[in-house]
């Protein structure tokens, strides 16, 4: 204990460490009555860190060349010590990701938490957004199985609907006009290097800007009217608040604790959950499966493209529907935040969320 003592004054003397700890932990005041939704940002910083570890992991027997990963992913599961573990965490990790992504979308735009100042938090997190499904699409091809090159080749072809340049995109995507060992060695590339390192940027940005503007309070209850906000740069303090340190630490680990349970379970009760058996199948550029369906989340994006006369309109409504989510602050610009003082937000908002999962049943079933 003593030398720990010793050790933490020889950094304190040169770095103020005990300063920063104190201001960015007990003294961080959160506001009281910070509820359940906001833990999830926390979830996705463990699910991610999971996700990187797990990854690493896998890069040490994966093999990026086509004529060997699928067998070599075949090794991980089936010889590797603890490779099922690992192989399974990552893929039944991604898709956690992507619906703990959604509800912390969908309850940071309930909550009207993309308003003024946080426009930036709301870009910046839109960004990961997008960078993590891209992630998810690279990622899918790399096992080289029937069902990654296909849902590759569907999802690669999409681009082609774009006027003027669409061939030379989808030859661009592809490395090669059809999907190939090519098309491999660059989602391969974009994968475990490209993508992470721009997304790790992206979150240092994300939580600069959540913990420069300060969290928002929720907006519920008598008290939560619209606050203001001024011309100069404020950041939001609580002062009766909560501290980060213990009080609210504890919190959210039981969150994290309680959705990394959930992704252990699925693990090892249900491993073949997200693997069809197309993806039990090595990639046959010659042979179409019967049913090629993109993952759950894509599936409204799927369904779109199908039922729009033209691929085109397909995509520019999928396009124009991302562009408005990602405009939100700079559109929807009044200072209530109070989710049933807003009736045409919340009227929007839920049939938005209807209407993607229509979309997505129908994808499903079609
Ligand atoms: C890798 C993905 C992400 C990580 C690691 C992350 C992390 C965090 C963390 C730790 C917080 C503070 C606590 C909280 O409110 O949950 C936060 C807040 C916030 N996030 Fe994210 N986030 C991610 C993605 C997103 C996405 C997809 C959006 C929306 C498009 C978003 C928008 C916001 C906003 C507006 C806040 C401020 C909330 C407030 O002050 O009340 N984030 N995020």
């Amino acid at each position: 204990m003593d030398r720990l003592k010793t050790l933490m004054d020889w950094f304190d003397v040169r770095l103020g460490v005990r300063e920063i700890l104190r201001s960015n932990l007990q003294g961080y005041l959160l506001p009281r009555h910070v509820n359940i939704w906001y833990s999830l940002g926390a979830v996705l910083l463990a699910l991610f860190t999971l996700q990187f570890l797990s990854g690493i992991l896998l890069l040490v027997y994966y093999l990026p060349a086509a004529d060997k990963a699928f067998v070599s992913v075949e090794r991980i599961m089936n010889a590797v010590p603890y490779g099922w573990l690992i192989r399974t965490l990552h893929m039944v990790g991604s898709n956690i990701i992507v619906a703990v992504l959604l509800l912390h979308l969908l309850s940071v735009l309930f909550m009207g938490a993309y308003k003024k100042p946080r426009e930036l938090t709301w870009l910046s997190g839109f960004g990961l957004f997008n960078l993590s499904l891209i992630l998810c699409l690279t990622g899918y091809l790399l096992p080289w199985s029937q069902l990654s090159f296909w849902a590759t080749t569907v999802a690669t072809d999409a681009a082609g609907a774009v006027p003027w340049i669409g061939e030379g995109l989808v030859t661009f995507l592809r490395g090669s006009p059809s999907v190939g060992a090519g098309t491999l060695g660059r989602f391969f590339a974009l994968h475990v290097v490209a993508f992470p390192l721009l997304f790790l940027g992206l979150v240092g940005f994300h939580l600069f800007c959540v913990r420069r503007a300060g969290i928002s309070v929720p907006p519920f209850g008598p008290s939560a009217r619209p606050a203001g906000v001024g011309t100069t740069f404020q950041h939001e303090v609580h002062r009766d608040g909560i501290p980060f340190f213990p009080n609210y630490t504890v919190k959210e680990l039981a969150v994290v604790m309680f959705v990394l349970a959930g992704l252990v379970a699925i693990t090892v009760f249900a491993p073949a959950l997200f693997l069809p058996p197309d993806a039990l199948e090595p990639a046959d550029p010659f042979t179409t499966p019967d049913h090629i369906k993109p993952e759950w989340y894509f599936l409204w994006a799927y369904q779109t493209l199908k039922i729009f006369p033209s691929k085109l309109m397909g995509l520019a409504a999928q396009g124009g529907a991302m562009t408005l989510l990602a405009l939100l602050p700079f559109l929807d610009r009044g200072e209530e935040r109070r989710p049933f003082h807003r009736p045409l937000f919340l009227t929007l908002y839920g049939l938005g969320i209807l209407l993607l999962l229509g979309l997505s049943i129908w994808g499903h079933r079609s």
